[in-house]
């Protein structure tokens, strides 16, 4: 158990290290409970380093059972070993050297999934951020770049494949059943990108030929048996391969690309060179266990993945604070991928949906931080939302800004300069204000500033004169760390909108305007519009030009006319989901009962007119249709959050809309009714988004499953299937129907993990008295494993994250039972226990009783004696 220690690591501390490892000789003899690391570090002393200077190197939990320098055994005063360190003070004279260090390890008892561990008794390994310091000592930093040549041991009856990164070199058989295999990566890198993966798995194989004409190998692993749901992860490869090409001209540099599926893993994907590791949900799919989001979302991670192998990998970080120089950069890159894929106005709503899920609270609350980080007491803490989505909302910025050619001989320049290197922000910067002569240093806020940003817009007309005048002014929450905020650079996307199409201006005064982007830099613009004909409606922020907020929003009336009229189709989608917030939050604020009306005729006409618009592409309309989530509606409320009025309001919202539509949702439910076989393609998925929406209203309208409860029994896909479970165990979580359902569900997937964390997930977030209890009682369910992290997840995340009035119990039960479930997980993975705390980022905002009750259960998880440093850091953060 890794103790907490209290250090904080910071930004300006940063040094490059007295040594580096220029080569990399690892040799495992893989044992589930006693493997053996051997590993020769071909050293060298930095210019200008003392000889005497120690070589400090960084360890967890290892034992160390020899240790060898230039080939001799060293002495046991030359150096200190201890479980998270190495240190070695007698060192040869000369500027370069070897150190053979001997580890032993116990793969089966590692429970964290960091460093080797066994996953269904598969050897893998996962050594970002700091894992490889559970494998053997070493400089374990991304700045240490070194080539590695990995030997793999094992008994061939248990291990028949073994893989590592690069191209394999060698491979042969042992004594006594043992085989082995040598591999080697030409490219120098960082030890977070090492893998190994072990085991008895089955394969599909295909391969693609690069832009330049070379043959390469593509393999994905996967359990035997699931060959075929790898199908659709190796077409989203070939594509992602291809894309890369024509949208970026990247090309894959080695022979082989390795895709490893496995069923315990921490986060979505690893991008190790040549050889990904996925958590197996992100890889397998059929239309009898796959939804079409559980598709969308493999295609994007394995794009994502890939993309990293310029962006992370060919150039890599300086250190952990420039993780969004990957992330966010590689995140925009999968976005763009998946908006060529699918459709762009629906990838990017979907985009912002999630970006204000998630990110802006993040944001607004205890955890918020800059896009780059300035401290960190554990960096795996600070995979969130912020680096990941506000860092790919700050690339997206930078396209903006400077249009996509100059953009791309931007990111052409950084490819030029840095491949090979580990690079920081300011390196990025640089290449694109030197191909394109565009200054960032303001820009450069937007990595260094936490919070976001609120537009407040004032606007006026003058008919005589013709003249428009548009007054925005810029302003952050009180600062968080300090630091006093100043004005960013705000690209706002825009257009004048009149009652048929943008309406045209002759000259402009009080911002810099190019093309559609107004460049907001000052506190305050008042921009003034010359030779405008007629009252227009500013369409601001149009394809969420830049991750701010509005308030307050235009009155309802010039929302609802934007909701109409906007030329751009992701500004109409803005409108009315702005409209709709309002008028749903009005309700939450009045306690209105399920009978009451929520939303005033303008407004549920425009429902009902997108709802029967033939012209706008199913997914559109879907997402149109679909409300904003109680999470939403209680964000944009912001604090005195009663969770019970959300959700009453909520219901009465779906059912004033499913009453006032009804024959257009039945007339949809009737109308896209499954024809043919199952595809997941975008086209039909937004059909089935569609229907399902209207399927959902016209539930609501009846308040009864029974439609529901017919589509579960006919569906021919998961997608449907899994919507009508849900709706079933939403709306009639107690009826025998229901649970008849979910055991029919059961029956037929209690073996197969994957599918079964839908049924877990389904009924964890029903809005039912008794969800909790359920819960509790699903934790002895034979298929949920406290170690494994999609089931917790898909149970315990699922119910604090996805369940307002569930969790946010009155009497406090649902955070304790969080708190405890934190405590018990805590015990053997940190990373996954501080994930599950982050459900409480938002408490300061809730009512004062449950305040007081979220403020209980944490302080009595803190008080805990043996808590990791994750749980510490992010319990410490939310409370402070
Ligand atoms: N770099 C991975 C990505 O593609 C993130 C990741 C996977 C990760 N596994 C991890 C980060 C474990 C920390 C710990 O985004
Ligand atoms: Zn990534």
């Amino acid at each position: 158990m890794r103790t907490e220690t209290g250090t904080v690591i910071r930004l300006e501390d940063y040094r490059p290290s007295d040594y580096l490892i220029e080569t990399t000789d690892l040799a495992f003899t893989l044992e589930p409970e006693g493997t053996v690391v051997r590993a020769k570090l071909g050293i060298r002393r930095r210019e200008g380093i003392a000889a005497d200077t120690p070589l400090s190197l960084d360890g967890d939990e290892l034992t160390l059972a020899g240790i060898k320098v230039n080939g001799e055994t060293l002495a046991e005063n030359g150096y200190t070993a201890a479980p998270d360190k190495l240190v070695i003070g007698e060192l040869p004279a000369d500027d370069t050297f070897t150190v053979e260090i001997e580890t032993t390890l116990d793969p089966a008892a590692n429970k964290q999934l960091m460093g080797l561990y066994r996953s269904n008794g598969t050897y893998c390994t996962q050594c970002e951020a700091e894992g490889f310091r559970r494998i053997t000592y070493f400089l374990d930093r991304p700045d240490v770049l070194s080539v590695y040549t990995v030997r793999i041991e094992a008994r061939a009856e248990d291990a028949p494949l073994l893989l590592s990164n690069g191209n394999r070199i060698d491979s042969g058989s042992l004594e006594n059943g043992w085989h082995y295999a040598v591999w080697h990566d030409p490219f120098p890198k960082p030890s977070y990108l090492f893998a190994l993966v072990a085991g008895n798995l089955g394969v599909v194989r295909d391969s693609f030929t690069t832009m330049s004409g070379r043959a390469v190998a593509l393999e994905i692993y996967v359990e035997h048996g699931k060959e075929p749901r790898a199908a659709y992860a190796m077409d989203a490869l070939k594509r992602s391969m291809k894309w890369d090409e024509d949208a970026f001209g990247r090309e894959y540099d080695l022979d082989v690309f390795m895709i490893v599926a496995v069923s315990d893993f921490n986060m979505g994907a690893m991008e190790n060179k040549g050889l990904n590791v996925f958590n197996d949900k992100y890889v397998l799919a059929d239309e009898r266990t796959a939804t079409d989001a559980d598709y969308a979302n493999i295609e994007a991670i394995i794009a994502h993945e890939y993309f990293h192998n310029w962006t992370g990998n060919r150039i890599t970080c300086r250190d952990w604070f420039q993780l969004c120089l990957k992330e966010g950069l590689t995140v925009f890159r999968d976005h763009e991928f998946s908006a060529d894929m699918r459709s762009r106005t629906v990838k990017r709503i979907a985009e912002v949906k999630l970006l204000k899920a998630h990110q802006f609270p993040e944001d607004a609350g205890p955890l918020a931080h800059p896009v780059r980080p300035r401290r960190y007491s554990e960096i795996n803490n600070f995979y969130t939302a912020t680096v990941y989505e506000k860092g790919s909302e700050v690339v997206r910025m930078i396209r903006t800004i400077l249009g996509p050619e100059k953009f791309r001989a931007g990111l052409d320049l950084y490819f030029d300069r840095h491949d090979g290197e580990a690079a920081t922000i300011e390196q990025f910067l640089k290449a694109f204000e030197d191909a394109s002569g565009t200054d960032l240093t303001q820009f450069a806020l937007w990595y260094e500033q936490p919070g976001t940003p609120n537009l407040t817009v004032d606007s006026k007309f003058d008919q005589d004169a013709k003249r428009f005048t548009l007054t925005i002014e810029q302003r952050l929450k009180p600062p968080i760390e300090g630091a006093p905020h100043q004005a960013m650079h705000i690209p706002v996307k825009f257009g004048l909108v009149g009652a048929s199409g943008d309406i045209e201006w002759t000259a402009a005064n009080g911002a810099e305007i190019t093309g559609d982007v107004i460049h907001l830099r000052q506190p305050k613009h008042e921009i003034v519009f010359e030779g405008v004909a007629e009252r227009p409606v500013a369409s601001l922020l149009r394809g969420f030009s830049a991750p701010v907020t509005v308030y307050p929003e235009p009155d309802d009336a010039d929302l609802a006319f934007l909701a109409r009229n906007d030329s751009d189709e992701y500004g109409r989608w803005q409108a009315l989901s702005a409209l709709v917030v309002r008028q749903m939050k009005q309700a939450a604020a009045k306690q209105a009962d399920a009978h009451a009306d929520v939303f005033d005729d303008a407004t549920c006409e425009i429902f009902t007119g997108i709802a029967a618009d033939e012209d706008y592409e199913h997914a559109f309309r879907a997402l149109c249709l679909t409300l904003p989530s109680e999470n939403d509606i209680a964000r944009e409320i912001g604090n005195d959050i009663d969770p019970d009025a959300i959700h009453a309001a909520h219901m009465a919202a779906s059912r004033q809309l499913g009453r006032v539509a009804e024959g257009v949702f039945a007339r949809l439910f009737h109308g896209l009714a499954p024809t043919g076989s199952y595809s997941p393609d975008a086209a039909s998925a937004g059909k089935r988004s569609l229907r399902n929406i209207a399927l959902a209203y016209l539930c609501h309208a009846d308040r009864t499953s029974d439609l529901a409860a017919k589509v579960f029994a006919d569906a021919d896909n998961m997608t449907d299937r899994a919507h009508a479970l849900t709706l079933m165990a939403h709306l009639q979580p107690r009826a025998d129907a229901t649970l008849d359902a979910l055991k029919a569900f059961q029956a037929e997937f209690r073996n197969e993990p994957i599918v079964m964390d839908k049924w877990f997930m389904i009924q964890a977030t029903a809005p039912d008295a008794k969800t909790l209890d359920t819960v509790k009682a699903l934790t002895n369910q034979p298929g949920f494993s406290w170690d494994n992290p999609n089931r917790i997840r898909s149970l315990i995340g699922a119910f604090s994250a996805g369940n307002p009035t569930g969790f946010n119990r009155a009497d406090g039960e649902g955070y304790q039972f969080l708190c405890q479930a934190i405590a018990r997980i805590d015990g053997h993975n940190p990373q996954v226990a501080a994930r599950l705390l982050t459900a409480m980022r938002s408490w300061k905002n809730l009512e004062q009783a449950r305040r007081e009750q979220a403020r209980m259960a944490m302080t009595a998880l803190a008080s805990k004696q043996h808590l990791s440093r994750d749980v510490r850091d992010i319990l410490d953060r939310t409370l402070a």
